[in-house]
């Protein structure tokens, strides 16, 4: 009898111990984010912090969805061990974690091999083909950055998985549209970092030359696609002096051949690209590897440029100048149903500990028709509408 009852208090200690992990359980999965604290843990509806570095935005109806770097614990995360996930929202501030969209492969015999490196991941729809296509930086396993690939994968689901296509340099054979062949044709290439005309040469050209047949260079890269659906490759090419904007063909798996140089010599990294009443907007880094430099920006009202540089967009401390709030630039995406409402993400890279890159997601705001970042430690989406 007595044991009878000692089973019944154990059973309601069972029952109520059950009641109150369900409530603590409860409680943190209705934690909901209302603002951005840009740098700050940003942890996603299953609580833990969001993993989706060099990211960008794919927007589908009336949801986001955020395409990044999966990256691993301490150093060894700068190397692709998981793949590229993905996560989704409607209202921006909370993430819920779709899994991986294109994983890294155990076969060694593919390029896309865990331990190659893929960054900068981009997604873009296809209207006509009804593809989702992702591109992506990728460098080969073992080799650093040298190979300096860009890669494709494909997927009828936004969410994946993506199918990978192939990774290679790109537009062999071809010469830019705003590079005269003939005007280097007597150049003596490059002999090296030491070569005392290296910045004339590089200026005019030379890589361009060097790499003619083996295809142009391409590491930190973005996708536009323009309203009238034409898709553009933007990327840091000839040994990271000068970006490539290159026009995708019509089913965004290959690239057209149409391509142009923009700021040759320039230095530019970490593109994003946006457009805001017919004109063309760019946002890039400096090149200092994980560390963070001054940004800069430019305009264009054509894609194919000619590009004017409108100087570095921050405004704020000396400091936040230097570093672009401590931050890499990776993405620029239109806020749904808003006019003029742009949001600037960047990277806080931590290359010790490469899981824990914060993300520094800003409002761009416009000054004499420049774009241009401030700080603000939390901020919300009715800032864009303070500011009509
Ligand atoms: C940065 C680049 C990153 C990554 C890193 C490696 O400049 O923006 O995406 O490639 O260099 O050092």
């Amino acid at each position: 009898m007595n044991f009878d009852i000692s089973l019944n208090r154990e059973k309601k200690n069972i029952l109520q111990l059950m009641v109150l992990l369900f409530g603590v359980t409860f409680l943190f999965a209705q934690k909901q984010y209302a603002s951005f604290k840009p740098g700050a843990i940003w942890e996603d509806t299953d609580g833990i912090h969001i993993n989706a570095h060099g990211g960008g935005i794919t927007i589908v109806g009336d949801t986001y969805y955020w395409f990044g770097e999966h990256k691993v614990a301490g150093g060894r995360g700068n190397q692709s061990w998981v793949g590229v996930g993905v996560y989704f929202s409607k209202d921006l501030y909370n993430w819920k974690n779709e899994g991986i969209a294109l994983p890294m492969k155990k076969d060694s015999t593919s390029m896309l091999i865990e331990g190659s490196v893929v960054e900068r991941p981009k997604v873009i729809f296809n209207k006509k083909t009804g593809k989702y296509v992702m591109w992506f930086h990728h460098e080969l396993k073992g080799q650093g950055y040298d190979a300096a690939l860009t890669g494709v994968a494909v997927s009828n689901d936004v969410t994946g998985p993506y199918e990978y296509i192939s990774s290679f340099r790109i537009n062999p054979g071809v010469w830019p549209q705003n590079l005269d062949a003939e005007s280097l044709k007597e150049m003596v290439p490059i002999t090296g970092r030491e070569d005392p005309n290296r910045k004339e040469k590089v200026k005019a050209g030379a890589f361009i030359k060097r790499d003619l047949e083996i295809g142009q260079m391409s590491r930190d890269m973005t996708l536009f696609v323009d309203d009238d659906g034409t898709a553009y490759h933007i990327t840091a090419s000839e040994e990271n002096e000068t970006l490539l904007i290159s026009k995708l063909s019509d089913d965004y798996l290959s690239l057209s051949g149409d391509y142009v140089r923009v700021f040759p010599g320039g230095r530019n990294e970490a593109p994003a690209i946006f457009k805001n009443d017919g004109k063309y907007y760019m946002i890039t880094s400096g090149l200092t590897g994980w560390a963070p430099n001054p940004a800069r920006s430019a305009v264009a009202d054509n894609m194919f440029g000619p590009w004017k540089s409108l100087g570095n967009p921050v405004r704020g401390t000396e400091e936040e100048k230097k570093t672009t709030f401590k931050s890499q630039s990776t993405f620029i995406f239109p806020v749904i149903g808003e006019k003029n409402a742009f949001v600037f993400m960047a990277d806080r890279w931590n290359p010790q500990n490469a899981i824990d890159g914060r993300y520094v997601w800003l409002p761009i705001e416009f000054e004499d028709d420049k774009p241009i970042i401030k700080w603000d430690p939390e901020w919300d989406l009715s800032f864009f509408n303070t500011k009509k």
